[in-house]
């Protein structure tokens, strides 16, 4: 199994849905960055489950306690290591699927591996597995922040279904997108997603949809030409969130209806930079980081696990029937938003701890006087 990812800040989670906890180990992470366990919680319950009606009613509180790495508030250098207890497990809503498939879940696909899967609440394949990658995203926002004056990271829901909201990708900002359940900044577009969740839901069924993030304030540099491309990275970190279908950078797929002549950004100065006028390149070319906004979009699918009859098949290979139970979310969009900054984050920060890496001849001596 592969569970860890970055190269210098590297992160590796652990834990299943329904087993004692989940949790990250972060390697890699410098000394003396001020991190308190308030400063993770505050994104662990952005993603929590049951934290509004569009949710999963399961009842977690996601309370995280730093086991290692942090000292009077300060990282040591040392292996930092978060854990979260699992508290609301429910094992029997999950029985039926022990033997059956869920459709276009990962049941089949983990027991096709392994030949073996931990069937409750869908064991490694939950997306509780993303509370690793919060909380490592809350310190490397932090590292961030640390070096870069203007760092923000905002993600925001786009689009749920046939609903699309209309945004201001240079202005919005994370009070804004925190001001409804659905985590979109447009409020009548907002008002119309949370119908739409709500009505699907009681229909026992389940909607996707498309979440945009923008991070303002990265420098250029940011990015290793060729296989570690910022893009390349981005898109891997994105299409590793459970449910993700979907990446595109900039103008994505708008480019292809583009010619070169008006999809270039042209480049002029500003206040003794280079900057561009537009930005098609989402903030990236050749695969480093060009110092404007870097902006994508992730394709969400309905999640897999619906109340609705549907044709499976069972683990002896008979075909069957399902109708799922358990506690499930009807659209995983609200609650993947926090996931979408802090896989961004995370990128970010490995590429800037590698940036600078290689900048020596920009610097002094590396260790204080
Ligand atoms: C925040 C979040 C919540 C999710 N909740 C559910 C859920 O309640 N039910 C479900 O079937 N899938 C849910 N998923 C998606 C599954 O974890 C995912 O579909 C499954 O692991 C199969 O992987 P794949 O869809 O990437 O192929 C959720 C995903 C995210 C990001």
């Amino acid at each position: 199994m592969s569970n860890t990812f970055g190269q210098l800040f590297r992160v590796t989670t652990f834990g299943e849905s329904h087993g004692g906890g989940i949790g990250v180990v972060i390697d890699g992470c410098p000394p003396r960055i001020n991190i308190c366990e308030a400063d993770i919680q505050c994104e662990l319950d952005r993603r929590r489950p049951g934290q509004s009606k569009l949710t999963t009613q399961r009842k977690e509180e996601d309370h995280c306690e730093i086991l290692s790495g942090v000292f009077e508030g300060k990282t040591l250098g040392t292996p930092i290591a978060i854990a979260v207890r699992n508290k609301d497990s429910r094992p029997e809503d999950y029985r039926e699927i022990a033997g059956k498939f869920r459709p276009s879940h990962a049941d089949y696909t983990y027991q096709a591996k392994y030949g073996i899967r931990n069937w409750q609440g869908g064991g490694r394949a939950s997306a509780r597995e993303t509370i690793g990658r919060v909380a490592a995203g809350a310190i490397a926002k932090k590292i961030l922040a640390t070096l870069y004056a203007d760092f923000e990271i905002v993600a925001y829901v786009t689009k749920i279904h046939d609903v699309v909201a209309k945004i201001d990708r240079c202005t919005v900002n994370a009070k804004g997108v925190e001001k409804n359940i659905v985590r979109c900044p447009d409020a009548a577009a907002a008002k119309r997603m949370v119908s739409l969740i709500e009505q699907i839901r009681d229909e026992g069924d389940s909607v996707g949809g498309v979440i945009e993030c923008v991070a303002r304030g990265i420098g250029p540099g940011l990015g290793e030409p060729v296989f570690d491309k910022l893009e390349a990275d981005l898109a891997k970190a994105m299409l590793s969130i459970p449910a993700t279908k979907g990446f595109e950078i900039g103008s994505g797929f708008a480019a292809t209806r583009m010619c070169g002549s008006k999809h270039n950004d042209a480049f002029e100065m500003h206040g003794g930079k280079i900057r561009t006028r537009t930005n098609n390149s989402g903030g990236v070319q050749g695969g480093i980081s060009n110092g404007e906004d870097i902006y994508f979009r992730v394709a969400f699918k309905p999640p897999a696990t619906i109340a609705l009859q549907q044709k499976t098949v069972t683990s002896s290979k008979k075909e069957s029937e399902l109708a799922a139970r358990g506690r499930h979310d009807p659209c995983v969009l609200p609650r993947a938003v926090p996931i979408v900054e802090a896989m961004a984050a995370l990128v970010l920060c490995d590429h800037a701890l590698r940036q600078w890496a290689i900048s020596i001849a920009d610097r002094g001596s590396p260790t204080a006087d």
